[in-house]
C-alpha cells in the first residue's frame, strides 16, 4: 500500500466470513497447499510467476454487492475449495458492498475514482490488487470499463457478471432491455473481460424464462438470483484450469474417461 495514495483499509485475522486473513509477502512452504492456482498457471496464457496456495479473488465493486456475498458465502460454505478473498475494492466510498466487507472482517479499499483520469485511478487499484498478491479479479457490479493498461495487468484473469445473455443488451439496465425487448429467455452471463463493453470470452450462461406474469423487476430479481449461482460455478470453473479457450469458446477440459473435470 505504501506510495500510492490509497484510502485506508482495513485488514483483521479475524474473519467472520470464514475466509482466510489477508496475507503479505513471500509464503513460507508450512504455509503452502497444492491449489487450484497451480493449475491457473498452467495455462499458457497470460501466466503470472507460479506462487503455490489459495487462488486468491479481488473483488471490484461499485455498490450494494450483492454477487460479492454470494461469493463470499460460497467460499465459506466450502463450495470453492482452495478459493479466498485478498481484498475487495470500490470506487464509491459508500458502496454497500464495502460496508459489507468490513463487517466481514475482509481487508478493503475505497479508491475513489471519481475526477480523477482513468489511468491513474486504474493504476492506483492494480497497485493494490498486486500488493495483496490477488491471482483472480472478479468484478462484481463494478461500474466502470477497465482501461487497456489494466485489462494488460491480468490477462484472462478479470471475470465479470452482466445481467443478460450476451451479446444481447450489453451495457446499462440489461434487464429492462430485455423486458421491453419482449425476450421470452432471458438470464446472465459470466465473462473474462477484454477491452470492449460486456465482450470477453463467456465461460457460462444460465438462462432463466420470462414469465407473462413478470415486470422489469420481478425479472431483474430472478436473474439476481441466478448471478449468486452463475459467478460462483464460473470462478470454479476457472480456477479449477481444466478448460482451454478456442477463438472465442470456452471449453473444460475432458477427464481421462471422456468425463468432464
Ligand atoms: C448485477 O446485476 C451484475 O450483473 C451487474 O451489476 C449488478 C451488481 O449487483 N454487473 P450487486 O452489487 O452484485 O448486487
Amino acid at each position: 500500500m505504501k506510495g500510492t495514495g490509497f484510502s485506508p483499509y482495513i485488514s483483521s485475522n479475524r474473519n467472520r466470513a470464514g475466509l482466510q486473513p489477508p496475507r503479505h509477502g513471500s509464503l513460507k512452504a508450512s504455509d503452502q497447499k497444492p491449489g487450484p492456482l497451480n493449475s491457473l498457471d498452467s495455462r499458457p496464457e497470460g501466466r503470472p510467476s507460479v506462487r503455490p496456495g489459495p487462488t486468491r479473488l479481488g473483488i471490484l465493486l461499485s455498490g450494494r454487492g450483492s454477487n460479492f456475498l454470494a461469493i463470499a458465502q460460497s467460499i465459506r460454505r466450502g463450495r470453492l475449495p482452495g478459493v479466498e478473498i485478498a481484498v475487495v475494492i470500490s470506487n464509491v466510498p459508500d458502496a454497500g458492498g464495502l460496508k459489507a466487507a468490513a463487517e466481514l472482517d475482509l481487508p478493503h479499499a475505497a479508491l475513489v475514482s471519481k475526477s480523477r483520469p482513468r489511468a491513474d485511478h486504474d493504476a492506483d487499484v492494480i497497485a493494490c490488487l498486486q500488493s495483496h498478491q490477488v491471482d483472480l479479479v472478479c468484478l462484481a457490479g463494478y461500474m466502470r470499463l477497465l482501461s487497456p493498461q489494466f485489462i494488460a495487468a491480468f490477462p484472462n484473469k478479470i471475470l465479470n457478471i452482466h445481467p443478460s445473455l450476451l451479446p444481447a443488451f450489453p451495457g446499462l439496465e440489461a434487464q429492462r432491455q430485455a423486458f421491453d425487448y419482449g425476450v421470452k429467455v432471458a438470464g446472465c452471463t459470466v465473462h473474462f473481460v477484454d477491452e470492449h463493453l460486456d465482450h470477453g470470452v463467456i465461460i457460462l450462461q444460465n438462462p432463466i424464462p420470462v414469465l407473462d406474469t413478470d415486470d422489469a423487476q420481478s425479472l431483474s430479481t430472478r436473474i439476481l438470483a441466478e448471478e449468486h449461482i452463475a459467478y460462483t460455478e464460473a470462478i470454479a470453473r476457472v480456477t479449477s484450469g481444466a478448460y482451454e479457450i478456442r477463438d472465442r469458446r470456452f471449453v473444460p477440459k475432458m477427464a481421462p474417461g471422456g468425463s468432464q473435470r
